[in-house]
Order: structure tokens, then sequence, then C-alpha cells
């Protein structure tokens, strides 16, 4: 299947052209003044690649402000998805460049993320997101003792369900800001679904203020800010989402999603030896979700709406 797909499918060279952005699974370079090409590291399969592709299409079409997806194409031994080129920087690169404008632009990552939580989705289209980390939950359990396996159910079970679309990676390295147009776009939308808005909330939590907790030292390679203005962004993120009586609450919830996220990491990871699992298992019982003092029952109570 994969072969004969292959030859349909164009081949490209990226000798010469210029690198614009390098992430976790590959690197993306500028073709010409249209496009960009984003190539995934050798060994990622096709179908990956495809399906990262369809998302950012069928998002686009759904009315998410992001780059218009073209063809997915091979790269020597590497598959590549070919996008519009994006007249943008990355907001973590603007507020580098204008400091003061953080709080502005963190009140608008907040106004953007709420508006893409309005938009209803065909499910059938867009992965169900819940499922998603239930099924890594069911990874896990192999892991986990049985009052941890229904710790992490019970958070994901207690949501109600939602036809909306969530990002499922928003922060500021994957928000492009156009001067120009004034202009918000998201990319990156590999983890892009459908569900409720507190899994998209956890998630940004989980990158903007859980994992600098221990490393702040290591903010700007996650989001290329330090974690001083990752926190006062992410506090506008909040308060501009939530009205003010709730952004306490909404911020001890977004909590707890992204501390689960982040105990549930190694159902991601191909092939993660067992020891590896367990000694990551025994750091989010030390510190994390899995530790007894990380409580649920404010996710389990809440009468936050969304
Ligand atoms: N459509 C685009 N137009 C212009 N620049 C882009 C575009 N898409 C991506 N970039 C640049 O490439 C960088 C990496 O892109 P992206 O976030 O999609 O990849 P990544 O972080 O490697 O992905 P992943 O998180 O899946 O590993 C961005 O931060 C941005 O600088
Ligand atoms: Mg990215």
């Amino acid at each position: 299947m994969e072969k004969e797909q292959e030859k349909k499918m164009r081949e490209l060279s990226v000798a010469g052209c210029e690198v614009i952005g390098e992430g976790a699974v590959g690197k993306v370079y500028r073709l010409d003044d249209e496009t960009i090409i984003k190539v995934f590291a050798p060994g990622v399969p096709l179908e990956v690649v495809q399906e990262e592709k369809r998302i950012a299409k069928n998002a686009f079409v759904a009315g998410v402000p992001t780059a218009i997806s073209f063809d997915v194409v091979k790269v020597g031994e590497s598959y590549g998805a070919v996008y519009e080129m994006l007249r943008a920087k990355t907001l973590s690169a603007f507020i580098r460049e204008n400091p003061d404008r953080a709080a502005e632009m963190g009140k608008r990552m907040g106004r953007l993320l709420k508006e893409l939580h309005k938009i209803e989705v065909d499910t059938n289209k867009f992965v169900d997101v819940r499922a998603l980390f239930k099924e890594r939950v069911r990874r896990m359990e192999k892991f986990l003792t049985k009052e941890e396996t229904d710790k992490l159910t019970a958070v994901y079970d207690c949501l109600d369900e939602r036809n909306t679309v969530m990002h499922g990676d928003f922060h500021p390295k994957n928000v492009m800001y156009s001067e120009k147009n004034d202009e918000l776009l998201f990319i990156d939308l590999a983890d892009m679904g459908y569900g409720h808005p507190l899994l998209d909330l956890g998630a940004t939590c989980l990158v903007m203020e859980v994992f600098g907790r221990a490393t702040p030292e290591r903010s700007p390679h996650f989001i290329g800010l330090e974690y001083k203005t990752s926190l006062e962004i992410w506090g506008n993120i909040l308060s501009e989402y939530f009205d003010a009586a709730d952004i306490k609450e909404a911020k001890i919830l977004a909590d707890i999603y992204g501390q689960a996220k982040f105990a549930l990491f190694p159902a991601i990871i191909p092939n993660m030896p067992q020891n590896d699992v367990m000694g990551f298992v025994m750091g989010a019982r030390a510190r994390g979700f899995l530790n007894k003092d990380l409580d649920i029952t404010p996710a389990l109570k809440t009468s936050l709406k969304f």
C-alpha cells in the first residue's frame, strides 16, 4: 500500500533551501516565496505525515485560522508536508523582540483559544481527544496501581461530551503573528481534535507552567521564552478566557489536566523500555498526577461553565 502511494508521490529536494524552523519531529524549510515544507525525521511513517496534513486541511476548511496545506511529498528517505508560507513570525519570536507586548499577546491568545473552542466540527473528520487520552490510560495500566488508573480515568470520564475543536499543543511557539495583518494564526496541528476545552487548557498549562516548575531554565527550549514571561502570558490567557471570579479555579483545573497529560507521556513513546516507563511513573508519584497529594476533586466537582 505504502509503495503504491509512493509511486504517485511528488519528490522534492530541499538542498539549498533556507531552514526556517526546527522542532521535535523534523525541520521546516522555505521552498519558495509562497510555500514551506515540514520535513519529518527519517523513520516517521508516511501515515503520520498524511494524518497531520489531513488534520490541517480539515481545520482550515472548518474555519480555523491556519496555513493552507498542499501535498505530502518524498524528500530523500523522509516525507514532508507542503504548506502555504505564512508571512508571520512565531509569537515567541515576536514577544522576545517586543517584551512590553507580552501581556497584550497573552490576552489575545486567550481570546483566540476561546474562539477556537466555539468551532463545532464533524466528528467523523477529527479525532476524539478524550478517547485518545483514555487509550493512553489503558496502555499505562500495567505500570500503575488500580487507584492510579481509576484516578486518571475519573478526570477524563467527568468531562462532558463536546464536538468543538481543540488545538492540543497551544503555546506561543505554535502561534504565528502577522504584523502586517495584525493577526494570530495557529500552526502545528498534529494534536488537533475535538473535545472539552479543559483538555486544551491542560496541554497549555503543562508546557507554559508545569514543565518550568522543576526546570525553569528549559523554558526557552520548549516555548522560546523565559519561564517568567511564560507564566505572565499563561496568566493573561486565563484572565481573558475566564471571568475574574473563575480564574483561580480554572488555573487549578488546567493544572490537573496538564499533570494528567504528563503522567501519560510514556504511552505516546513507541517501544519505551519498561524500566524507563517505571522510572517515569516513580517521578509522577514523587511530584505529579500520581502523587497522593494531587487532589482531583476540583475536577470532579467543578461547576465552571465552558
Ligand atoms: N506555514 C508556515 N509558514 C511559515 N513558517 C512556518 C509555517 N509552519 C511552520 N513554520 C515555522 O516552522 C517552525 C516549526 O513548525 P511546527 O511547529 O509545525 O513544527 P514542530 O514544532 O517541529 O512540530 P512538532 O511539534 O510536531 O514537532 C515554526 O515554529 C515556524 O517558525
Ligand atoms: Mg511546533
